[in-house]
């Protein structure tokens, strides 16, 4: 059993996913606080009725971006959260925070990395005229989008497909995909070689 932190800005829906997993057994992890960069994200929301305590940050907070990360590590340090998963969390994570969690810090993006890197990942892969896009879930580091890539899932554009509808399949493979991955951690079975490598173990038979 592993236990997270969740650091979100929006809507929350990879927050619920992860908590869907764990109440339907397919996550054996508990989150243990959850850390709004903004006081209204839905995401708040969404914690607060599944029972999770929350902790909402300011524009303000961010004037001094070290400082912030400083109060969110210590605030994760009270409840002993092992791994930090960002879920649509709009600001850096600095080195307060990457040193306290060394690749303890998981990340989610709507692209396949390294291309289409940044807040538009969905739309700016839309326009290039891609055939193949997908989905990222990496280790953080503190340059934005980089950082060990844990595992990517490919998804198709269709030539009827809309800014929308490309965006609502990469979001439901976004939601199987990042509890899958933080299963994989809570067994043990993600390392990283020597060369930055990624490293998945077969499962025990
Ligand atoms: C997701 O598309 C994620 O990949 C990106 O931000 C979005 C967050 O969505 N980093 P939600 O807040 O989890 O609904």
């Amino acid at each position: 059993m592993i236990k997270l932190g969740v650091l979100l800005s929006g809507s929350g829906s990879n927050l619920q996913a992860i908590i869907d997993a764990i109440v339907e057994g397919r996550l054996n992890a508990s989150i243990e606080l959850v850390v709004s960069s903004r006081p209204d994200a839905f995401g708040l929301e969404r914690a607060q009725k599944a029972g999770i305590p929350t902790v909402a940050l300011t524009r303000e907070t961010y004037i001094d971006p070290l400082a912030a990360d400083a109060l969110i590590c210590e605030e994760l340090q009270k409840v002993n959260v092992d791994y930090l998963v960002m879920a649509g969390y709009m600001r850096m994570v600095r080195s307060p925070l990457l040193q306290a969690f060394p690749n303890r810090i998981i990340n989610i993006h709507p692209a396949l990395l390294p291309a289409f890197p940044g807040a538009h990942g969905i739309a700016d892969a839309f326009a290039a005229g891609v055939k193949v896009t997908g989905v990222t879930v990496h280790f953080a580091s503190e340059i934005y989008d980089t950082g060990p890539i844990i595992a990517q899932r490919a998804i198709e554009v269709r030539e009827d497909d809309t800014l929308e509808s490309l965006e609502q399949r990469i979001h439901s493979v976004e939601h199987q995909l990042y509890p899958e991955v933080l299963q994989l951690i809570a067994q043990g079975r993600v390392s990283i070689r020597e060369d930055g490598v990624v490293r998945i173990e077969e499962e025990a038979t």
